[in-house]
């Protein structure tokens, strides 16, 4: 009879854990958002405070915005919330979730133990309770203000078109799944100052700035848990692995700053506003307007740490 070859023993004594994402694993119950009771948005929404920072629009100084009636300019500013809202929920669903959702099957083979996976898990739910909060926030909007407002003529957000783009050019699915780390590595460490554009402003309507402070909190603690996971992920990986991870940061940090004027396109048309694509040209081709803030320090800390700060072809300046 053949003896059948036996499997090595499972050693529950070396696995892959951290003692910070450990700590986060175990007080989820407690900070987590989506553990929490909702607050009252009815309540808190202020008619009178603007539904987006004017700071936050692009043509906000044009003349043809300026010339545009009050009602039309409330309109459009609901519009940007409308746009901001879609932006982080296409974000969670087609680049942080696939991204966790890899990490979760240990896709990357890192013999990860209960603890990280638990974490990893814990993360993945508070990302669609997050998208559960502003498809809310939205829908209170169009509810309070009673404009049609509809996400569903805005084309998916630009980071997420880069994305796919690049995933359908990998060469293969171990490159896929290493830049789809990378997107959900800078979505995860740098989403927090661009939540922080509507969280710190005293102008904006109180339930938005409300969901985005809840959102926000989570997401300090996702960005030691991505800090953490990237740099286990990391010191597995060879070398050639590693070069395509680097250059997917550096591809996923180009994508979350560069500015996408196809959402303000499909707004301008749907409100029919006389002159709007020539606005957007001549706002585009502007070349001394300010980027959207886009705090990559984080990234900068964790390449730092990864020792390769100066590898990734990035100005941090
Ligand atoms: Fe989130
Ligand atoms: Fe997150």
């Amino acid at each position: 009879m053949i003896e059948k070859p036996s499997l090595p023993d499972f050693d529950a004594d070396d696995v892959v854990e951290s003692a910070v994402v450990s700590r986060l694993a175990g007080n989820w119950n407690k900070r987590a958002t989506v553990k929490k009771s909702e607050p009252d948005l009815d309540d808190l929404f202020d008619t009178s405070k603007h539904d987006y920072p004017e700071a936050l629009i692009p043509f906000a100084d044009h003349d043809v915005y300026r010339t545009l009636s009050d009602t039309t300019r409330a309109k459009l500013r609901a519009w940007g919330w409308i746009a901001f809202n879609k932006n982080v929920m296409d974000v969670e669903q087609h680049v942080v979730h696939p991204g966790f959702a890899l990490l979760a099957q240990d896709a990357f083979d890192i013999g990860m133990g209960d603890v990280l996976a638990v974490a990893v898990t814990q993360a993945m739910v508070d990302e669609q309770y997050h998208t559960l909060m502003h498809l809310n926030a939205s829908a209170l909007t169009r509810r309070k203000r009673g404009w049609a407002l509809s996400e569903r003529c805005l084309p998916l957000s630009g980071t997420v078109r880069r994305r796919h783009a690049t995933q359908a050019s990998a060469v293969d699915s171990n490159d896929a799944a290493l830049n789809s780390l990378a997107f959900m590595t800078v979505a995860e460490i740098s989403i927090t100052s661009y939540l922080n554009l509507i969280e710190d402003n005293e102008l904006i309507q109180p339930v938005n700035r409300a969901t985005v402070a809840l959102h926000n909190r989570d997401e300090y603690c996702h960005a030691s848990i991505a800090d953490e996971m990237a740099a286990i992920v990391f010191e597995s990986l060879n070398s050639g692995d590693r070069r395509v991870f680097l250059d997917g940061l550096a591809d996923g940090m180009d994508a979350f700053s560069s500015t996408d004027f196809s959402t303000w396109s499909a707004i301008l048309q749907q409100e029919g506003v006389v002159g709007g694509d020539c606005m957007l040209q001549e706002v585009e081709t502007d070349g001394s307007r300010k980027q959207l803030v886009q705090d990559y320090g984080g990234i900068r800390s964790l390449c730092r740490k990864l020792d390769v700060e100066d590898e990734i072809g990035i100005d941090w300046s």
